[in-house]
């Protein structure tokens, strides 16, 4: 038995990571040398998200329990910065007047929160005292809910207006910290002039000591920007379209973001993709280009000609010629950050450029080459600088005859008729014409029956175990055999959320979910969310780590493996085999309400860093799951809504950040969306998880539907239980069902009546064992895991231990009593519900206090994680007082957890009442 032992230091994890946040801060402007802070001036506060620093949106790409997170006013104080005192006041007793909102359920909490009207004559006395004043914008955003077009959303309250303006008529230097997931409307900030506007984003629990290390100048900022910003939102191509419930036509095509503006409206842009200010400035000098048959090697040399430290991220744009497909003319195709350098220190990066990464799919056959990525020929333009609009044209190479780089078949083409813009040369520059989308001329039930594979007689059980086909002693094949119907039918379902057979408050448990699959050694995996760190719901502590647009604009991939090698190690000690994330959909438009998770409105941008963040995971051991495949790129009705997409735009923006995440990044686990790409449902997309992300790809790994996803046959409506039809598509695990072993699904009334193949659930099941086989988890069941020995990490009182979890059967009517919990203040009381009966439940809450009348204890209730209710009692003179809330129960295993803002409170009890089973 071989174990091994690797030490996490929660040390290095927090420098780490706040490494991240200060090289993923966007400095935007800068002007009378506002930034960075003078050692010794004190600072005027303001905005009361200077203590409710967002650390992420909100959601399973957030909802990390974290024992600290540095906000704003720790973060500056902790690096020595002074602040003016008589404003931390009022801020805090208004604060404490008026509680943060935490909103009501899963997708209701608000995006903002309600800011504290600004006193003139509190801001005239504070710019007595202090000559530079930092306010604080904060937005959350998740699941669920879009942004939107309105005031506390995309734009500024009305509050935050009146306090940046009286701000900036009392102070002479004015910096405005954006703690945001996403990008917000920059017209009425920019007439307010601040000196200096920062994207800080959402840094997770390190955020504010990122932040604080940029704004002294300890870092130089040298974050980009990840998305182009407008001067509006409808200047978005995708703008007509965004947030269409039932059907989003991508007219753009492959004109996202840049690739737009560039091309077409170059004037419509405040910031360009790519750009982000230093504290220093940098010469870029290209030395020699080498043109190798896959690619060209760039060899630069960066050269820090400013006055103090830095780092810089040297970009290279490609311009195709238009030929028949028509180009973008700018399309990112390579990238690299410098270490720090000094002051006159020169440093000389090589930056490869796969043509690959220069090519156009054509999905229409116009180039003589359907449905193969090619270079057409002409002259190829390469700009290399520091951002898109002002990279400079370095090297031009000729493409003589067409060159294909890879052929395909159609898959994933629409079926409905609809139309995209291409550009047309015009007098001043480029216009979109319509041209009409192909449209898909593959017959996918023929497609299906080509691709069947070969059934495995069936042997019973041999004896043979998992373990037998790791050590090689067996094939797989000869594992499988011994796989009844039964236990084949089990393999594919999900177990969740909060399975007991994993680690408590998880997502699911996946494989052994049977006594007869245990049997034969299969081990049960362990998911759990995601993007931003570790999402148990019964409460225990994780690390939380910057969100995914942050961590894109660092631009910097070492540093992102050598953070997600740590993740890594915290995973294994909380037994979780493999992450929920990274999200990498594109940023197809800013009201997205799940960009925060996302990175960028760049595929190669997106691929790679969902590379380095993978590599890191796999240096220690485990794994991510890259999500959502593809095209999540809105939260209304996030279920339902078609997206009507061509191949091309599919090939070259919604799939090609996952295809180098599969082929560069070694992806091993993919998680599909929830809604249909051209009248399929992802969870049962025979063309998505089969044609294109195997046949094509060579993607080896396993695949999930989304929680409790829709699937649906072409043409048919949806039908959840329909899991025959996400088998046939190669979409191996269901995610999630109550209970594994037994499930109301049509697998095995399919394969009786033989509209599904036992051997296609032969394919499936190996998916999963291989996948399996070479697991934290298949080692926890031979003793042989990996231990890590976590060094530094203070001690938290409040964490719960998640083996101390009771649960409680729940089946109508429960009372459970709680008169022995403790309520100290920051405490969590976990417990959790096996629920026999799923559906909405009356929830009373009761307790006593023998505080004084005006007393405020508040009590949160969490339910898988997310906030139910704020109850709040006075002194009740030791008499019972009772609160009711109404709250869906609908996910077999619950965890709940109550905390305990304040302490003083004693509980009686807590109830639950059946009040309908309509969810
Ligand atoms: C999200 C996924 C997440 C899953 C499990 C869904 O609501 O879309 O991204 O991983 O829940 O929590």
């Amino acid at each position: 038995m071989i174990q091994t032992t690797k030490t996490l230091d929660w040390d290095k994890y927090l420098k780490t990571a706040a490494q991240v946040v200060s090289e993923g801060i966007v400095m935007l402007k800068n002007e009378h040398q506002a930034l960075p802070l003078k050692p010794h001036e004190e600072i005027a506060l303001f905005g009361r998200i200077q203590f409710h620093y967002y650390k992420s949106g909100t959601g399973s790409g957030g909802m990390v329990n974290v024992s600290k997170v540095t906000n704003i006013v720790d973060g500056l104080q902790e690096s020595g910065i002074k602040l003016n005192q008589e404003l931390l006041d009022v801020y805090h007793k208004w604060d404490n007047e008026n509680p943060f909102d935490l909103g009501d359920g899963w997708g209701k909490e608000p995006w903002s929160q309600k800011e504290m009207p600004l006193e003139d004559s509190l801001a005239a006395r504070a710019a007595k005292r202090c000559q530079t004043a930092i306010a604080v914008i904060g937005r959350t955003a998740g699941e669920e809910q879009d942004n939107s077009l309105t005031e506390g959303s995309f734009l500024l309250s009305s509050d935050e207006k009146q306090m940046l303006t009286t701000i900036r008529r009392h102070f002479s230097k004015m910096i405005v910290l954006l703690n945001v997931g996403n990008i917000i409307d920059m017209n009425e900030l920019l007439e307010i002039a601040p000196d200096a506007i920062l994207y800080v984003w959402q840094g997770g629990m390190t955020g504010g000591t990122g932040t604080a290390d940029v704004l002294t100048g300890k870092i130089s900022p040298c974050g980009k920007l990840t998305d182009t910003i407008a001067k509006h939102v409808e200047d978005y191509p995708s703008a007509p379209y965004f947030g269409d419930p039932v059907r989003n036509f991508y007219s753009e095509d492959i004109y996202v973001g840049y690739r737009y503006f560039e091309t077409f409206a170059p004037d419509k842009v405040l910031y360009p993709f790519g750009f982000g200010l230093s504290y220093t400035t940098f010469q870029i000098k290209t030395n020699d280009i080498m043109e190798l048959s896959d690619k060209w090697d760039f060899i630069i040399t960066v050269t820090n000609t400013g006055s103090c430290s830095g780092k810089e991220v040297v970009q290279i744009y490609c311009e195709a010629p238009q030929g028949k497909l028509g180009k973008p003319v700018r399309v990112l195709c390579g990238y690299e950050k410098t270490n720090t350098l000094s002051p006159g220190e020169s440093q000389t990066v090589t930056i490869s450029v796969s043509k690959t990464q220069t090519a156009s799919y054509d999905d229409s056959g116009i180039s003589g080459h359907a449905h193969c990525f090619i270079l057409e020929e002409g002259d190829y333009h390469f700009y290399v600088g520091t951002d898109v609009r002002h990279a400079v044209k370095t090297y031009t190479c000729t493409q003589n005859g067409t060159l294909v780089i890879s052929s395909h078949q159609q898959a994933l083409a629409p079926v409905e008729a609809f139309e995209r813009i291409k550009p047309v040369l015009s007098t001043d520059g480029y216009e979109p014409q319509m041209e009409p989308v192909p449209l898909s001329e593959v017959d996918e039930t023929k497609r299906r029956l080509e691709n069947l594979p070969k059934e495995i007689p069936f042997t019973g059980d041999r004896g043979i175990r998992l373990c037998d086909v790791r050590k090689g002693t067996h094939t797989m094949e000869e594992f499988i055999a011994q796989m009844t119907d039964y236990d084949l039918a089990c393999v594919i379902r999900g177990e969740g959320m909060n399975s007991p057979r994993v680690t408590a408050g998880t997502a699911s448990a996946f494989g052994g979910v049977s006594q007869e699959l245990e049997a034969l050694g299969v081990p049960c995996g362990c998911c759990d969310d995601g993007p931003s760190g570790m999402r148990l719901d019964c409460g225990t502590k994780a690390f939380s780590l910057p969100n995914g647009t942050m961590m894109a604009c660092t631009f910097n991939r070492t540093l992102l493996t050598e953070l997600f090698a740590l993740t890594g190690l915290e995973m294994i000690a909380n037994k979780v085999d493999c992450l929920l994330g990274p999200g990498m959909n594109i940023h197809r438009h800013p009201l997205n309400g799940r960009n925060f998770e996302y990175f960028s409105e760049d595929p190669y941008l997106t691929g790679t860093i969902a590379s380095a963040q993978l590599h890191g995971l796999h240096q220690s051991g485990v794994t991510g799951t890259i999500k959502h495949f593809c095209g999540n790129n809105q939260e209304t009705n996030r279920h339902d809504t078609n997206g009507v997409i061509s191949e091309r735009a599919l090939r070259e923006i919604y799939l090609k950040g996952f295809e180098i995440a599969v082929k560069e990044g070694h992806a091993d686990s993919v998680m599909t969306t929830y809604g249909p790409i051209n009248g399929v449902w992802t969870a049962g997309s025979f063309d998505l998880t089969t044609q294109i992300l195997r046949n094509d790809w060579g993607f080896t790994g396993f695949t999930m539907t989304d929680w409790w996803a829709n699937i649906n046959r072409r043409g048919q409506a949806v039908d959840k239980s329909d899991f025959a039809a996400m088998a046939i598509a190669q979409n191996d695990v269901y995610m999630v069902c109550a209970i594994g072993a037994e499930n109301d699904d049509n697998i095995l009334a399919s394969l009786e009546n033989g509209t599904l193949q036992r051997s296609e659930l032969q394919r499936n099941a190996a998916n999963i064992c291989r996948f399996l086989m070479n697991t934290q988890a298949m080692a926890r069941l031979e003793g042989t895991e990996t231990k890590i020995d976590i060094i530094n990490r203070p001690a938290d009182e409040s964490d719960v231990d998640e083996s101390s979890v009771k649960f409680y059967e729940l089946d109508g009517n429960l009372t459970i009593n709680l008169e022995d919990i403790c309520t100290d203040k920051g405490t969590n009381h976990s417990f959790g519900l096996d629920i026999k009966t799923m559906g909405k439940y009356r929830m009373t809450l009761t307790a006593s206090s023998t505080q004084s009348e005006v007393a405020q204890i508040p009590v949160t209730l969490f339910s898988l994680g997310t906030a139910y209710g704020t109850f709040t009692w006075n002194g009740t003179n030791g008499l019972p007082v009772s609160f009711e809330t109404d709250i869906p129960l609908f996910s077999k295993y619950t965890n709940l957890r109550l905390f305990f803002a304040q302490g003083g409170l004693k509980m009686h009890s807590i109830t639950f009442e059946l009040i309908s089973t309509e969810l």
